[in-house]
């Protein structure tokens, strides 16, 4: 069979793995980078020569002037952050960029945004704790069939109709809530303004991705959001309304399955969440505070403090089985150096019995309590000496070689730093 030169480039754990990093990263030796679901929830970080730059919709290979940068279909554009996203990073220095925006991705709009908040306020504690970017009601609307969509832009009356549509629903239902609904006319025009500068970037990227994949270029699929916050297969309710898992990349992008080669799981050296919902391995505690601080571990987006935990493997273990992962990029693995009291989660104990996999129902896997491995301290070593595996400390490849062997695919890729030089690359992934 065909061999194809693509990478899903997938987080593993709750987000925040460091995707953006490492697709930037491999970004300099492909030709397409393709974000396939989300929206601006996502904040993918991106250093380059120490400048840090903070990424909302805009695919990670945006600084790589030769890689086309891809928003595909399963992705949720607001259309007037992309264009400050946009701004931003021209008035930062970004010169030659190409992007494309598929025609059959949706809008947020901004009643999105108000019905993103009402459904938070209305849930009072049981909310999700959202990014309030108005993600689930677009995605909402899409299943609803209501959705505004990007090829919608290019025809003004089809335009139009689209939005009447939309604002005969959506309007009733922020008024149910309490919110001021919206008038048609300076919504319409406010899109046919962002239209103007939106529209040279629209086309159907299937075509162009399949294209691209067929002629053997280089393409990587960049994942937002992580498997555990996968709406099918994540620790549903406090879950996002899309699938980051690069499962869903051949419904999100429009090709057949067996053009993506290999699934790059991003994974964290430890855990981290943001938002409610269950997380066995959580340190509300100095071990986790440290590790906050340490590791910087505060969004991008909200700039909320993520709760912080032990690396768990049984969650990782579910990651692996959904999504036939076939290589690990483990990051931020500088942030354990000196750490005490190391450990991984390999199993938890429910109701007395012991089990190896994330329990479908909620309250059942906030029940969990880990079962750990411990491991020794990780001494501090010089991050530029290490070239290969073997230059680690001993304390460091027992930790890393467990993990290996545990979740059964290797670690590919090793992150020491969070600019695009302290990455170490143990095995080929192009
Ligand atoms: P990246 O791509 C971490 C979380 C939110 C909330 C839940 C639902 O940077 O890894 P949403 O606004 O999507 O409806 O919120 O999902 N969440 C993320 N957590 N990283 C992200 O993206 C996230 N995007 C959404 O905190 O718990
Ligand atoms: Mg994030």
């Amino acid at each position: 069979m065909k061999q194809f030169n693509t990478v899903a480039v997938e987080g593993s754990q709750f987000g925040d793995e460091g995707k953006g990093k490492i697709t930037d990263y491999l970004a300099s030796h492909a030709d397409v980078v393709c974000r396939y679901q989300g929206g601006n929830n996502a904040g993918h970080s991106v250093e380059i020569n120490g400048v840090k730059h903070a990424l909302r919709s805009l695919p990670s290979g945006i600084y790589n002037s030769n890689v086309t940068n891809v928003i595909a279909n399963g992705v949720v554009v607001n259309p007037f952050a992309l264009l400050d996203e946009l701004d931003e990073n021209i008035n930062s220095g970004l010169k030659t960029y190409h992007l494309l925006i598929s025609n059959r991705a949706h809008l947020i709009m901004p009643y999105h945004i108000d019905l993103d908040g009402a459904y938070e306020e209305a849930l009072g504690s049981n909310k999700i704790g959202t990014t309030k970017r108005g993600i689930g009601p677009c995605y909402a609307d899409k299943a609803k069939r209501i959705g505004i969509r990007a090829g919608d832009l290019l025809d003004k009356d089809y335009l139009y109709k689209r939005l009447e549509g939309a604002l005969a629903v959506d309007n009733k239902e922020l008024v149910a809530f309490g919110k001021k609904p919206y008038e048609i006319q300076p919504l319409y025009e406010k899109l046919l303004k962002a239209s103007e500068r939106l529209i040279p970037f629209i086309t159907d990227t299937s075509v162009y991705l399949n294209d691209m994949i067929d002629a053997g270029k280089k393409v990587v699929f960049e994942g937002a959001q992580g498997s555990l916050l996968d709406l099918d297969h994540g620790t549903y309710p406090f879950v996002t309304s899309s699938s980051p898992t690069s499962i869903s990349i051949p419904l999100n992008a429009g090709i057949a399955p067996m053009k993506i080669h290999k699934v790059l799981a991003i994974m964290k050296a430890y855990m981290t969440r943001v938002g409610s919902g269950p997380m066995p391995t959580e340190q509300v505690n100095d071990w986790g505070n440290a590790i906050r601080e340490k590791g910087h571990e505060y969004g991008v987006v909200t700039h909320r403090p993520r709760r912080v935990g032990y690396l768990d493997l049984v969650l990782l273990g579910y990651t692996m089985r959904i999504t036939g992962v076939t290589d690990i990029a483990c990051m931020l693995f500088d942030v354990l150096m000196d750490v005490k009291d190391l450990k991984v989660c390999v199993a938890y104990n429910l109701d007395g019995k012991e089990i190896h996999y994330v329990p479908s129902s909620e309250p059942e896997y906030a029940r969990c309590t880990p079962v750990y491995k411990d491991f020794k301290t990780i001494p501090h070593f010089d991050t530029k000496k290490i070239h290969c595996f073997e230059d680690l400390p001993k304390e460091a490849k027992d930790y890393l070689g467990f993990v290996s062997t545990y979740l059964n695919a290797p670690i590919s890729i090793l992150s020491l730093g969070p600019d695009r030089s302290e990455t170490v690359n143990f095995k080929e992934i192009f």
